[in-house]
């Protein structure tokens, strides 16, 4: 089994959190917030490295980012990217992933997969008609997350 770990910040309702629950059970990968690991202890450990969080302002949360940008240069590493958001990602118009994914590839690692699915978002005025996204990420998106994580295992095995 390849040794992993996953990155997660949830800032704003726990969304992505539950979505790491379920990846990190598949892949036996703890879970740390950004603050918790050491960039360089993450990558001299494990060999598959998760970051996610929310996306906020149409990006990953900056703690998100800043531990991308602390992570030394690795070519045999590989890594994976995941987000919970508002509104669905659209390639070239809203590709939400893209920053953290070029900060990554430039440093070396390799991408095996990005997952994302909607979260309930209270953010602002939106508080005020109940939110938007009511229930997710369901137990629809949990699955989905879950095939996503045994396709990356199935890839790296
Ligand atoms: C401050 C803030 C900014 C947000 N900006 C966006 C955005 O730009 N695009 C989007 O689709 N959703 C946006 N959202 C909605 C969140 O991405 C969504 O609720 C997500 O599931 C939150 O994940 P979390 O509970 O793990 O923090 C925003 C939410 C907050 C609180």
């Amino acid at each position: 089994m390849i040794s992993s770990v996953i990155i997660c910040y949830s800032a704003h309702m726990g969304n992505t959190l539950k979505v790491a629950r379920v990846i990190g059970e598949v892949l036996r990968a703890e879970i740390y917030k950004p603050g918790e690991l050491d960039p360089r202890e993450a990558v001299k450990k494990y060999q598959l490295i998760g970051l996610g969080s929310g996306i906020y302002y149409g990006r990953h949360h900056p703690s998100i980012i800043t531990f991308a940008e602390k992570l030394p240069e690795a070519r045999n590493r590989y890594v994976f990217v995941f987000s919970t958001s508002g509104l669905p990602k659209i390639p070239v118009l809203h590709n939400y992933h893209k920053p953290l994914i070029t900060i990554l590839s430039r440093k070396g690692f390799r991408l095996v997969g990005e997952f994302s699915c909607r979260g309930y978002n209270l953010h602002g005025a939106l508080r005020l008609i109940g939110g938007m996204n009511k229930g997710r990420p369901n137990a629809e998106d949990l699955e989905r997350a879950r095939r996503f994580a045994e396709n990356i295992l199935r890839r790296l095995a």
